[in-house]
Order: structure tokens, then sequence, then C-alpha cells
């Protein structure tokens, strides 16, 4: 029988927002590697604690672990906490992210605020975070997630595609910052994936942006999580500062 790679065997992982969707993907996907992995979430403990359970089932190792990205003394406590416990962090994916959609003339304050809060500064407290303890080990990855619109653009996603635009260009500033230290800094930018947050469009604009897809489908969860799993694994030791679109051929 051929034995199973385990690549990150003996390494932590922390992935944001893994109670659901992509972030979940990516827990199993790092926790079937070998990492031991935490699966933060803000509010949907229940999800959070089957997340770990579905990891224990395969044979892996998690915890879950509660804290809203978007606020940054919650972050350094839960990072400091998890450092603390396990006396090293390998890899984080800052996939935790909101949508709240709207066009400019109606969009709140408010709106724009919490989801600056949570998708742009819930990156750099958790990169600052870990950073703190993968300089200290001369080695570490960090991976991003944002998204096509970043690049594309798309109407009533102004201040959602700003943010994911902005961890793009906080992505190659931090992988400068950080390559003396042998950690790379990159991102995976999704298209349209079949998640909860896909799950709220309705049937005529799920079906406009299959029809803008050359491969003629949505994205599964697990096929950004494949990608993920690659730029935290051993063959990706030489790419940094990188976005990997992940979009059936949308931005081409
Ligand atoms: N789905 C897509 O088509 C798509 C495309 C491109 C990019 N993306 C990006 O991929 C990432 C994941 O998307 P998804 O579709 O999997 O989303 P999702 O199904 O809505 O799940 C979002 C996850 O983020 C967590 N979360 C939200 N706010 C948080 C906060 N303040 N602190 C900690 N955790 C928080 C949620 O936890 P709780 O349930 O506990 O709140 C949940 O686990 C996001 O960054 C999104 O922008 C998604």
């Amino acid at each position: 029988m051929t034995a199973v790679a385990k690549p990150l065997a003996g390494q932590t992982a922390l992935v944001t927002g893994a109670s659901r969707g992509i972030g979940r993907a990516i827990a199993l996907e790092l926790a079937r590697m070998g990492a031991h992995v935490a699966v933060n979430y803000q509010s949907s403990e229940d999800a959070a604690r089957a997340a770990v359970a579905s990891i224990e089932e395969a044979g892996g190792s998690a915890e879950a672990v509660r804290f809203d990205v978007g606020d940054p003394e919650a972050v350094a406590s839960g990072i400091a906490d998890f450092v603390a416990r396990h006396k090293r962090f390998d890899v984080l994916v800052n996939n935790a992210g909101i949508a709240l959609d709207g066009l400019i003339l109606r969009y709140k304050t408010e709106d724009w605020q919490r989801i600056v809060d949570v998708n742009l500064g819930g990156v750099f407290h958790c990169s600052k975070a870990a950073a703190r303890s993968m300089v200290r080990a001369r080695s570490g990855r960090i991976i991003n997630v944002t998204s096509v619109v970043s690049a594309t653009g798309n109407a009533g996603q102004s201040a959602y595609a700003a943010t994911k635009a902005g961890v793009e260009g906080f992505t190659r500033a931090l992988a400068r910052e950080l390559a003396g230290r042998s950690i790379t800094v990159n991102a995976v930018a999704p298209g349209v994936i079949d998640t909860d947050m896909t799950a709220a469009l309705s049937e005529e604009i799920r079906a406009a942006y299959v029809s803008a897809v050359p491969l003629g489908r949505l994205g599964r969860a697990e096929e950004v999580a494949a990608a993920v799993g690659f730029l935290a694994g051993p063959g990706a030791g030489y790419i940094t500062g990188h976005v990997l679109a992940i979009n059936g051929g949308m931005s081409m």
C-alpha cells in the first residue's frame, strides 16, 4: 500500500473563517496534508465544531478558535494564545471575508467601515500577529484569499472589490518585506465558487455568472483548497508575491 504523503506533518496552521465554505475546505486540505489546524470562526460555533469533527474523523488534528478578524485585540490575543500552546505557527490562511454588496448611491457608511475592517483589516491584524512568530522562526507561509473582482470589477461590489484589491497590494508589499526571513506571502483569487456566499444570489444572476466562465460552471471550494494546499506545501517554496487565479478562465 502507498503511504499517504503528509508534507505538513508537525506543522501548525490557522485558517480564518473556516466554519463554512472555502475556509472549511482549506482547513480540511491542510489537515489532510498533516498540519494541526485551527478552525477560526466568528459566530458559527456548531459549524466550526463540525469542521473539527470532520478533520478528526479523517484522521487529522484540529481545534476551533473563535475571534472576529476585524477586532485587532481579539486577533492579537487569539493568535498569541495559539502560538503559546503550540510553540510554532507555520501557515496562516486569511480567508474570512464578507460581501455586503450594494450600489454606491445607497451604500451605507457603516457597511463600508465593516467590510474594510473585516476583509482588509482582518488580513492586516492576522498577518501582523502571525509574522511575529514566523519572523523569529525564519519560515512561514501566509496565503490570502482575494477575488476575481479585484481585477475585473463588478457593479454593486465597489467596496468588496476595493478590499480585495487592497489585499493583493498588501500581499506583494508583505512578500517583499518578509522574503529575507524565508516567509512567503501569496494570494488566491477565486472566481464564483459554490458556497453560502453565492447561494444568496438569484438563479438568474448565477446563470449570468456561469455564462461568463469559459469552463461553464461554478467552482468548488475544494478546488480553491487544492491551490492553497499547493502554496502551503514544499513545492511552492520559491513562489512569493503571487496572485493565483482560480476562476475557470473568467479573467482571461
Ligand atoms: N464564494 C465565492 O464565490 C468567492 C469568490 C471569491 C472570493 N471569495 C472569498 O473567499 C472567502 C470565503 O468565502 P466563502 O464563500 O467561503 O464565504 P462564506 O461561505 O460566507 O463563509 C465565510 C466564513 O468567514 C467567516 N467570517 C465572516 N466574518 C468573520 C469575522 N469577522 N471573523 C472571523 N470569521 C469571519 C464565517 O464565520 P461565521 O460563520 O462564524 O461568521 C465563515 O466561516 C472570502 O474572503 C470571500 O470574499 C469567495
